[in-house]
């Protein structure tokens, strides 16, 4: 039987601009998934690209002073160098200047009308081009775009219209009958409650400028810029010729998947299906609509002026760790406030702490205590490190089957932690000092195969770091394979050796010992007073920065030589446990604070506190003479956000 295939598309961007690290989300999520079905055996189609027409191109070109073509040159060769340096292997690059999308859109158009879908009259209404989006004027909030917030033009001119409307029983049809097709449910819901507000038949050609592509029976008209841009996904797959691209990766395929933005949900979960439908093609089985990042001012853009340049960041810490950041921190459909803080300490708690450190340490145990080589051991395994790695293996894919990368790293790091913890509990040193060599054997045997688990399951999104791993531990790459994931696969005798640290801890700058002056910068904009109360009073955004989550306090204990500080260990996610230094001792006995649930500042820069690095704040109430920290009304599990 032939592999199965799999089909998947990150959105082309427009070469406005460079890109930032929202748009490399996207990208890394459709890297991973590809990677990852490749590994399970499926044949794999991955397309990027760039979307080159339109209005905004042809204004930025003019601004530049060059034609647009030469704009756009220069700002995809700059896509291209950064998918080369976050490790982005796809399978085509399509940009939408090129001969066989052009053929494809007009194909498609003049199928379209030659059916009767298409329709001549003239366009009155707004359009703004920073969205390159048509909208009415009850659509406007005051005056400006919905979406951007930026000034739309005022537009009356001869267009053809598509017949939108036409189609919308059975797009809702369809979407009710297909509960996956659009992802997550949040978005599904935005939708239908869209659709049932009635769609109108869309304008989709333009007069006033040049930079697109003509429709063939009628020159003068350029072809609006989504009908060409969503047309890239199945130009790619040679639509035009009926190609065996698309046979397979369309026509046979059962898993074709769009990975977009949630701004642009609209136009592949409305438009796209309606062109499809209308065209007789079918349709993608799923639109994925992740959240965005944000930093000071809302969502990262370039118009806001608040981009983090990826190159930056993969310069200063590996396209490995940008990669694992992004993943493991966004959550599904939601929004996440991007701090370089957050990227770091991820870096710290997961991939030195954990997952680099067992790696280092069971090398060394290995070249310790047995010169570096280590017998494959087949029987006397701890029957819960089994069973977890078989847990942790199937939740692992689960999670990754339906993109929820988050909870499939989460998963993997359940196993790391529990080697470390193996490790603790077992004390290999007290094995050697009472000569238990055969169970120390086996002991290493079992956190080996806890690294090469893992590295296989990390393995699309930490794309450089599996050959270390595998040379380190002396073991062949046909061993790190969707095949050999299972407990015990490792067989024959390994000879490891011991290489450079696999992610080197970030230091932190000790906030508060290094930089009192910080506190006292002069705030950067005129704060607003409240007339009322006099408080200084602060915009949304502003709160918006702050995250919070829900802890279990695990461990509490004094901070010797300081009467009012307490060391504590707080649970504050599946496996991520935090120390904070809080100032609390003179109001919580040690005892008591044992399994309370607090709210713990989560992305507080990391500060040292008589030579403890506390990673969090808890949240208290002070009045007169007493403190109360803030808990929560019930049961709700350690991690949970507090917004
Ligand atoms: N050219 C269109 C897409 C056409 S697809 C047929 C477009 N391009 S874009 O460059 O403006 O944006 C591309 C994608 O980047 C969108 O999915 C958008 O959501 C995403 N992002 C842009 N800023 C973002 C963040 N700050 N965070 C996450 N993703 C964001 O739209």
């Amino acid at each position: 039987m032939a592999n199965k295939s799999f089909y998947v598309s990150t959105p082309i961007y427009y070469p406005s601009a460079k890109l930032h690290i929202g748009h490399t989300l996207t990208t890394t999520m459709a890297d991973t998934i590809a990677r990852y079905k490749k590994m399970k055996g499926y044949e794999v189609f991955f397309l990027t690209g760039s979307d080159e027409h339109g209005q905004k191109i042809e204004r930025v070109a003019a601004e530049e002073g060059v034609k647009p073509i030469e704009y756009t040159d220069k700002i995809v060769a700059t896509f291209k160098n950064l998918w080369s340096k976050m490790h982005i292997d796809y399978d085509d690059f399509i940009r939408t200047t090129e001969k066989r999308h052009y053929a494809t859109v007009q194909a498609l158009f003049q199928k379209i009308y030659d059916q009767g879908d298409i329709y001549k009259s003239v366009y009155e209404g707004f359009y703004c081009t920073s969205c390159e989006t048509f909208f009415t004027k009850f659509q406007l909030d005051e005056g400006h775009c919905p979406d951007c917030g930026k000034e739309v033009d005022i537009v009356k001119e001869e267009s053809y219209f598509f017949k939108m409307s036409k189609y919308a029983d059975r797009l809702l049809e369809y979407i009710e009958e297909h509960p996956h097709f659009i992802q997550p449910e949040s978005r599904r819901n935005e939708m239908i409650s869209f659709i049932k507000m009635g769609l109108e038949d869309l304008s989709i050609s333009r007069t006033t400028f040049d930079w697109g592509i003509p429709i063939t029976i009628d020159e003068g008209h350029i072809i609006y810029v989504w009908f060409d841009a969503l047309t890239n996904y199945i130009t790619a797959l040679d639509y035009l010729n009926d190609g065996p691209l698309y046979e397979k990766f369309w026509v046979n395929n059962e898993e074709i998947v769009h990975l977009v933005g949630k701004d642009i949900i609209r136009f592949h979960t409305i438009i796209w299906p309606i062109i499809l439908m209308a065209a007789g093609i079918k349709l993608p089985t799923t639109v994925f609509g992740h959240g965005w990042l944000l930093s000071g001012g809302g969502k990262m853009s370039k118009s806001v002026g608040n981009v983090v340049d990826p190159l930056v960041l993969i310069e200063k810490y590996g396209a490995d760790s940008l990669r694992y950041f992004l993943l493991r921190e966004m959550p599904g459909g939601n929004d996440y406030y991007y701090s370089e803080d957050a990227l770091a300490h991820r870096i710290n708690v997961d991939l030195a702490n954990d997952y680099g450190n067992l790696l280092s340490r069971t090398v060394s145990m290995i070249e310790k205590y047995f010169a570096g080589s280590l017998e494959v051991q087949e029987s006397g395994f701890d029957e819960d490190i089994v069973a977890l790695s078989q847990e942790v293996v199937a939740s692992y894919q689960l999670h990754m089957d339906k993109l929820e990368f988050g909870s499939a790293l989460q998963e993997v790091f359940k196993l790391v932690g529990r080697g470390n913890k193996f490790i603790e509990e077992v004390a290999p040193w007290n094995l050697v000092k009472a000569g238990e060599t055969e169970r120390l054997k086996v002991v290493m045997y079992e956190l080996v195969e806890i690294i090469r688990l893992a590295t296989i399951m990390l393995s699309p999104v930490l794309v450089e770091t599996k050959a270390k791993v595998e040379a380190q531990l002396g073991i062949g790459e046909e061993l790190f394979t969707f095949e050999q994931l299972n407990f015990g696969a490792l067989k024959g005798e390994i000879k490891v050796a011991k290489g450079a640290p696999l992610f080197p801890r970030i230091e932190f700058k000790e906030v508060m010992e290094q930089e009192p002056e910080a506190e006292k910068k002069a705030p950067e904009k005129a704060e607003t007073k409240s007339a009322e109360s006099g408080v200084n009073l602060i915009a949304i955004d502003d709160f918006l920065k702050c995250q919070f989550k829900v802890g279990r306090i695990l461990k509490s204990e004094k901070v010797e030589g300081a009467d009012k500080l307490l060391k504590l260990q707080v649970k504050v996610g599946a496996d991520e446990i935090r120390t904070i230094v809080a100032g609390i001792a003179q109001y919580y006995s040690l005892e008591e604070l044992i399994n309370k649930k607090v709210v713990v500042v989560y992305n507080l820069k990391p500060a040292k506190l008589r030579g403890i690095e506390s990673q969090g704040m808890l949240l208290a109430a002070k009045g007169e003479s007493s403190l109360k920290l803030l808990t929560v009304d019930g049961e709700i599990e350690e991690g949970a956000v507090v917004s």
